[in-house]
């Protein structure tokens, strides 16, 4: 199915749009009664992004109750070093948590680089399966977890403020460092083209973890890795989410992606400026104004909207959406960039 005339695949490549295009990080999850209905259903998280049938269900959930411009693929960053040979649980409250982590050579040896579809096969069916009931209604977003942030839970173990433990292994372990990046990024590339075969039109890196990094580091163990994984995506457009590393803007300038998504600590107009007219920018709504009266978020939503201006730009908030943010502040949210026409 062409997905090329969707407003979203349009401005990720610069083309004028009639509309500017919004969707949410996380818009499928806990946001929605529906999800959870099917949720509280299963044993946990793993079984339904296991299930390529209930993936798909809840991956199109949010296209339906929220008229967003977009699916994105119901799954997680995790699968990626699970599929590698590093198991995870995800503890409920507390977020995922690694029974072993990586800490020798031997560690690195022993993880397989994952291959096309054979080691995680339930996201291409997914995907698959999506892309048929989704009809091209709107394009299908594959995603994948930046190296630097995999690496980061791979190393620390669980989510951390600071993941000390990781970058004291930067430091530490250069050598390895880059080793178990080169794995990590094989991996994703092969991971990502597998979702772009079965259908995603589109694919999002997220850098959950950039802003922890010095500038410096960043570089060497962050951008020359997600650099890699561009250069291998000439056919489909990247979008990359350093979230926290404001420092790097310009830098990002000179990455392959088209589109730059920033979180709320970044001023948008400042954004356009360090990066100019080369990049589509998506973000930034501070996700917490979603909890303020209808009224201001429709007012932020605009302004926003005014601050990035219509062009090359994608409507969406500055990290995922929370779990308990009220449903009818979403709809406002999303009905506000329809709206502003
Ligand atoms: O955006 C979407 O709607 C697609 C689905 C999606 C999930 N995780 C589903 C999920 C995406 C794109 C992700 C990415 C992800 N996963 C990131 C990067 C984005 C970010 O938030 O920074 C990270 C760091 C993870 C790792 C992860 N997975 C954490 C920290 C958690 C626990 C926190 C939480 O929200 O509970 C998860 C679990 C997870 N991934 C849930 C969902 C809907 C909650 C599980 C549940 O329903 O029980």
């Amino acid at each position: 199915m062409n997905t090329t005339h969707h407003s979203l695949i349009k401005a990720a490549y610069g083309q004028k749009v009639d509309r500017v295009p919004v969707w949410l990080m996380r818009q499928a999850g806990r946001i929605l009664p529906q999800y959870r209905a099917i949720r509280n259903k299963l044993s946990g998280f793993k079984e339904l992004i296991k299930t390529p049938e209930l993936a798909a269900q809840v991956t199109i959930q949010p296209v339906d109750e929220l008229g967003v411009d977009a699916a994105i693929i119901f799954s997680d960053i995790l699968v990626v070093p699970e599929a590698m040979g590093l198991n995870y649980n995800l503890v409920e409250q507390k977020g995922p948590s690694f029974p072993s982590t990586i800490e020798t050579r031997e560690d690195i040896d022993k993880l397989k680089v994952l291959q096309h579809d054979e080691d995680c096969p339930y996201v291409g069916q997914a995907i698959s399966l999506t892309k048929q009931e989704l009809n091209g209604r709107v394009p299908l977003i594959g995603f994948a977890g930046a190296p630097w942030t995999i690496f980061a839970y791979m190393i620390e173990g669980t989510g951390s403020k600071a993941f000390a433990r990781a970058r004291k292994f930067l430091y530490q372990q250069p050598v390895l460092s880059h080793q178990l990046l080169s794995k990590i990024t094989a991996s994703t590339i092969n991971y990502l083209r597998a979702q772009v075969d079965h259908g995603a039109s589109i694919i999002q890196l997220f850098d959950s973890w950039a802003g922890i990094l010095p500038p410096d580091q960043y570089r060497t163990f962050g951008l020359s890795y997600i650099e890699r994984i561009c250069s291998a995506f000439p056919d489909v457009p990247v979008i990359v989410f350093p979230k926290g590393a404001y420092y790097a803007r310009q830098e990002l300038a000179e990455v392959d992606c088209r589109v730059v998504s920033i979180d709320w600590n970044m001023d948008p107009r400042e954004t356009r400026d360090l990066l100019g007219d080369v990049k589509t920018l998506q973000g930034n709504l501070d996700p917490a104004l979603l909890y303020a009266e209808r009224s201001e978020v429709q007012a932020a939503t605009k302004s926003m909207i005014e601050a990035f201006g219509r062009k090359r730009y994608i409507a969406n908030l500055g990290h995922g959406v929370y779990p308990d943010t009220p449903l009818d502040n979403v709809k406002a949210f999303v009905d506000a960039v329809k709206e502003y026409g």
